[in-house]
This record gives structure tokens, C-alpha cells and sequence, in this order.
């Protein structure tokens, strides 16, 4: 009789965690107003739940100007618009991170060029970011992943000393901050995204946040068709429709009156969660930075030692864990096995050009690769949402994975 419940055996928690994401009558309301008003969409540029909303996340954050727009992809391309990057320039991303942030900087004509992450955040290394540099880099764009964020300390003083753009991937760091200062607000632009599984969300959706005032005209100008901003300008940007509609402003209102208990509720749980999960045999917790001042935890990202785990890898300890009634997900590819980034299958022509830099044939990335093809276990952020007992109930069925993991490479 087999123990895991991928097999047949009883599950850990088969109630599972609290649904996201949340919502009640209100939000119901909140909808049905918008609908009754007659004031849909995002026309005339921004509607006004939707600068309500920009303003009230842009104070949360601690930044200036909020910008809100249709997803947390375009956020970005329209931040390396916004600055002026295209063709010819080039963009440092991390080798770990969803396709849309090097996406975004293609999208603008820039060549992304990767670099490895550090093992013990998983975000972009500092040192191989300033070995990187060339006199065609024009920005840095580092990922706060999973829980962690990036060195904010040191990619801001390379991109300071260097005089690059800094435009941070925040789509996982609602909330967070790094020595008391909002993700987002490190650099030009910090880029936020609104879609379902984010800590805020209104289904799709995105926010970039910047403290210059023109750059904030300019993404205006660039979401609305190109519609000039200024009364001073009258010359449109070579823009598009990247606008949010109110019905989501509205969604996006409520959620953000509710995130910072929720962050509470999970800063708690993941510090349960820390003294318990050190006791199972090969797992690895990433150490807190103590500069990250406020968590949000988007995912908790653990490590698994394959070894451990009879062998078994990332993706079939997520599957038992699955089975379990815990989610979790393996996390992303790194970079070097994204279709999108070889030439010969994306037919951009940033990648045609460039195809030589962007062969996956000749990119070695040993720690994202490591890390993504063995070792991540991203769990839920509903884990941390559902009191002691939900986390006591995620130990119990890492600690029954790895015991019974026999299982897992016997059935492979
Ligand atoms: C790290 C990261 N960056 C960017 C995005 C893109 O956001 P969106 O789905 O809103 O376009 C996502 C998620 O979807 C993400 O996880």
C-alpha cells in the first residue's frame, strides 16, 4: 500500500488552504457600482478609480506616481520606452524570472543579456551584473523572487556608478520593503503586476511606480495611444492601449485595503513555518535577509536536496505535495531553456540579430539551473494565510514526502 497520497495513500490536509483570491460582497458591490455608473473603461486616460488606486498603492509603496495599466509585461516595456531603450541597447535580467521580464525588454528592440543568480536569494548576482556591463547597457532589471528580494544596495550602486536605469521586477513584492523603503522605489521604475495570483490582484492588471514626474507623463503618454500628457507638449509618443478599465480599478481598491493584514498573517506563519521546516531532512530555507524590513511572501520558496528525496527532483516532490493538499509549484525554467529566447523559434528580430548571444547552446547559468531544474519548491501563499495548524500541516507532508519519496522514483 503506497503512503503518499500521489499513489492512493491518505492526504495531509485534504481540505486544503483558504481559496484566493479573496473576495466578499463587497467587492461585489464595489463591481456593480462601476457597471451601474456607466464608466467602464480606462478612456479619458486614467479613469478615476484608477488614479484613486495608483495614488493610494503609490503612498503604500512610497513612491511618487503611480501609472496603472493593463498587465505587469507592458509595465515594463513601457518603463524601457519611457527611459528611451530600444534598439541596439542592451538589458541585464536574471537568468531566473518569469518570460515577461526579458520579454518587455525585447519588446522595447533591447537584447536582454542574462545573468546567473546568487544562491542563497535567487535573485540577480551583483558581480556577474557588473561583469556584464558594456558600453551598450542601458539598464538593470533586477526580480524580487518568490520571498526574497534582490541586493537593492548593490545593484543600485552599480547601476548608479555605471549610469544605468534601474527598473525593478516587483510582480512578487507587493508590500515589501528593503531597510524601510517600498519595493519599486529603488530605482526609475518599479513594475507591479495585478494578475490572479498576485498578492494584489483584480484578475489582470499592472502598476509602475516611479518619483520623476516626466518619466510618469511619458508612461501615461505611452498607454494611451500616445496622447500627450503635458499641456506644455503637444506631440504624441509613439504609443498604444495599454489602459486598465475602472471595473478592475474598482477590484483593485478593495484588494489593497485588505493586503496589509494579509502580509501580517503571513510575516507570522513564515516565521512558524522557519523553526519547523529546518527539521525535515533535506530541505533547505533560504536565510532571511535582514534587510528585507517588511515580507509579503508571494511564494515561499524552499529548497529540496534531490539526494534526500531518493533522488527525486523539484517537480515530482511538488506533485506529492499537490496530492497532499499543499500548493506548491516548481518555479520557472531558467532562461536557457525558454523557447521565447532562441533564435531560431522566437523569429524577433532582436533575437535574429543577436543570435549568437542568445544560442541556449552557449549559456551557463550553474545556479539558476541547479536551482530551477532540481531544487525549488515554490509553496502557496494560502499556506501562510491558514493559522499554526496550515503550517504545521505543510511540514507534516514535506517531512511525509521525503520519508516516503521511495515511492516517487520507484513509480518514475
Ligand atoms: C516575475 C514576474 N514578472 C512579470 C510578470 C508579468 O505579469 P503579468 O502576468 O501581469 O503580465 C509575472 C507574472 O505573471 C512575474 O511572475
Amino acid at each position: 500500500m503506497a503512503e503518499l497520497a500521489r499513489f492512493g495513500g491518505a492526504p495531509v490536509r485534504p481540505k486544503g488552504y483558504p481559496e484566493w483570491p479573496v473576495h466578499d460582497e463587497g467587492d461585489a458591490q464595489a463591481v456593480a457600482e462601476v457597471v451601474r455608473g456607466g464608466r467602464w473603461g480606462g478612456f479619458p486616460e486614467p479613469g478615476p478609480l484608477a488614479a484613486t488606486f495608483a495614488e493610494r498603492f503609490a503612498a503604500y509603496q512610497g513612491a511618487r506616481h503611480g501609472v496603472v495599466m493593463a498587465n505587469g509585461t507592458v509595465t515594463m516595456e513601457v518603463a524601457l520606452k519611457a527611459l528611451g531603450i530600444g534598439w541596439g541597447d542592451e538589458v541585464i535580467v536574471p537568468a531566473l524570472t518569469f518570460a515577461a521580464t526579458p520579454y518587455a525588454a525585447m519588446a522595447a528592440g533591447a537584447l536582454p543579456v542574462f545573468c546567473d543568480v546568487l544562491p542563497g536569494t535567487l535573485t540577480l548576482d551583483p558581480d556577474a551584473t557588473e561583469a556584464a556591463v558594456t558600453g551598450r547597457t542601458r539598464a538593470i532589471m533586477p526580480v524580487h523572487l518568490g520571498h526574497q528580494m534582490a541586493d537593492m544596495d548593490r545593484l543600485t550602486e552599480i547601476a548608479r556608478r555605471h549610469s544605468l536605469a534601474l527598473v525593478e521586477d516587483c510582480a512578487h513584492a507587493h508590500g515589501q520593503r528593503w531597510r524601510d523603503r517600498g519595493a519599486g522605489c529603488f530605482g526609475e521604475f518599479g513594475s507591479f503586476s495585478h494578475q490572479s495570483t498576485k498578492l494584489l490582484t483584480a484578475g489582470e492588471g499592472g502598476c509602475l511606480l516611479t518619483a520623476d514626474d516626466r518619466l510618469a507623463r511619458l508612461a501615461h503618454s505611452l498607454i494611451d495611444c500616445g496622447r500627450a500628457k503635458d499641456p506644455d507638449e503637444k506631440e504624441f509618443t509613439f504609443g498604444a492601449n495599454y489602459r486598465l478599465g475602472e471595473l478592475q480599478a474598482a477590484l483593485l481598491l478593495r484588494a489593497l485595503e485588505r493586503l496589509p493584514d494579509q502580509q501580517a498573517q503571513r510575516a507570522e506563519a513564515a516565521g512558524w513555518f522557519q523553526e519547523l521546516a529546518t527539521q525535515v531532512p533535506g530541505v533547505r530555507l533560504l536565510p532571511p535577509d535582514p534587510r528585507i524590513t517588511r515580507w509579503s511572501f508571494y511564494r515561499y520558496i524552499v529548497l529540496i536536496d534531490p539526494e534526500a528525496f531518493a533522488g527525486a527532483g523539484n517537480v515530482a516532490v511538488c506533485e506529492a505535495l499537490e496530492a497532499e493538499g499543499v500548493g506548491a509549484w516548481e518555479g520557472y525554467q531558467p532562461m536557457s531553456r525558454y523557447d521565447l529566447f532562441q533564435p531560431g523559434l522566437s523569429r524577433l528580430p532582436v533575437a535574429v540579430e543577436h543570435a549568437d548571444r542568445l544560442d541556449p547552446a552557449r549559456m551557463s547559468f550553474p545556479v539558476a539551473e541547479d536551482a530551477a531544474l532540481r531544487r525549488t519548491v515554490y509553496l502557496d501563499e494560502n499556506v501562510f494565510r491558514s493559522g499554526r495548524q496550515g503550517v504545521e500541516d505543510a511540514v507534516t507532508a514535506l517531512a511525509k514526502v521525503q520519508r516516503h519519496a521511495t515511492e516517487l522514483t520507484a513509480r518514475a
